[in-house]
């Protein structure tokens, strides 16, 4: 079992913040899956929260299905952040996590996000000032560095623990890298050493980037010494990788894996959690665009595919019948398991050896 601080989970898994994507309906049809062991919001800016605008009242929403959640702020005024973060915790987080990681231009030039890897000094001071503020344990989510071939997490690492920091994240890349490249093991176990050293092994530290398959998470915990996985895009077609993961992680294998059928009993709970909580238009719009990513893991499937994209809002309430008549489609298919993960791993080590002989 996972422990930050006080907090016990379920699971050494958790699901990462991807902005745009993992909201409310989607975590919660994520936890339903299984053995998601924390989720969390997507980075919140915490002038948005303390004005309480509506984009950012809808990130932050949650419910008491939504537990244990963990809230990510981004910012660097240490007043700013630690109301926000005394909010969060007034209103569901047990889990405040700083960013320490976002690229985009439009955070790192509030030198936010992974430009507080560039001004450790002032890094820790905000770190400081949210341990001493909130009760909840205060978590740090890192990239390996910022420049190119830097890795300056380790010692930052260290320094946030010195101040209270409870949880460390780790992707492993710079920001530089983006979501360029491979995301570098030996870097990750650079951190988790650190992590492992300055917290005297009660400071966990999580492994994160290109786990896109549960083997990939046990290659990644072999490798690095992880506690635990955050998985992010892998996540988002496949919110059953959690599940699958635990059972390979603490069984050795992965058995019943869900059949045809009941992944998209998922896609359908995704559907009407959005339906119900942003109405048809958006609840329309959401599937369109996230339904390739669920069709990697259906099979052949391109009508269900088809007529997802080509629903307007008008068709809102005609999702369970356009999925419903492809499960009848597909027969005795709709209760088998449509690919593997073994399957799947397959699929994506054909494509690097494509892309490398290309
Ligand atoms: C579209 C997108 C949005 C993201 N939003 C956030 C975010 O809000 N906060 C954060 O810490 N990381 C964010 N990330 C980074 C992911 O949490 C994760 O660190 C990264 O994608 C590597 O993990 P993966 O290989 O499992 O995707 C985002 C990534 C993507 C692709």
């Amino acid at each position: 079992m996972l422990t930050i601080g006080p907090v016990q989970l379920k699971t050494n898994l958790m699901l990462a913040p991807v902005a745009g994507h993992c909201d409310l309906p989607f975590r919660l049809t994520a936890r339903a899956c299984g053995s998601v062991g924390l989720a969390f919001t997507d980075l919140l800016c915490p002038h948005g929260i303390l004005k309480q605008n509506d984009q950012t009242r809808w990130l932050a929403s949650t419910n008491p299905d939504d537990q244990p959640l963990g809230m990510q702020l981004y910012g660097q005024d240490p007043d700013i952040m630690a109301e926000a973060a005394r909010w969060a915790e007034g209103n569901g987080a047990v889990t405040i996590d700083i960013n320490m990681g976002c690229p985009v231009d439009k955070v790192t030039k509030t030198f936010a996000g992974s430009m507080m890897l560039c001004t450790p000094d002032h890094t820790v001071t905000v770190a400081e000032r949210l341990v001493k503020t909130v009760k909840v344990p205060v978590t740090a989510k890192l990239r390996l560095g910022y420049h190119d071939g830097e890795c300056t997490a380790p010692e930052i690492a260290r320094r946030l623990i010195d101040v209270g920091i409870q949880c460390i994240t780790i992707h492993g890349r710079t920001a530089a890298q983006r979501f360029k490249g491979q995301a570098c093991r030996d870097g990750i176990r650079a951190v988790v050493e650190a992590v492992h050293d300055a917290g005297s092994g009660r400071v966990p530290c999580i492994g994160n980037g290109d786990v896109k398959t549960p083997y990939d998470a046990q290659r990644m915990i072999e490798h690095t010494g992880c506690d635990g996985i955050m998985i992010a895009r892998a996540a988002l077609g496949a919110p059953w990788i959690f599940r699958d993961t635990h059972e390979l992680l603490t069984t050795g294998a992965i058995t019943g894996e869900y059949t045809l059928r009941q992944r998209l009993e998922f896609v359908k709970m995704h559907y009407h959690h959005m339906h119900a909580m942003r109405g048809p238009r958006r609840a329309v719009m959401r599937m369109r665009q996230c339904i390739s990513g669920y069709t990697r893991h259906l099979g052949p499937c391109k009508p269900l595919k088809l007529a997802i994209v080509a629903m307007t809002e008008a068709d809102h309430d005609r999702f369970d019948d356009i999925v419903d008549g492809f499960i009848d489609a597909a027969g005795d298919a709709a209760d088998r398991v449509p690919i593997t993960w073994a399957q799947r791993a397959e699929q994506l080590a054909q494509s690097t050896r494509s892309l490398a002989s290309a």
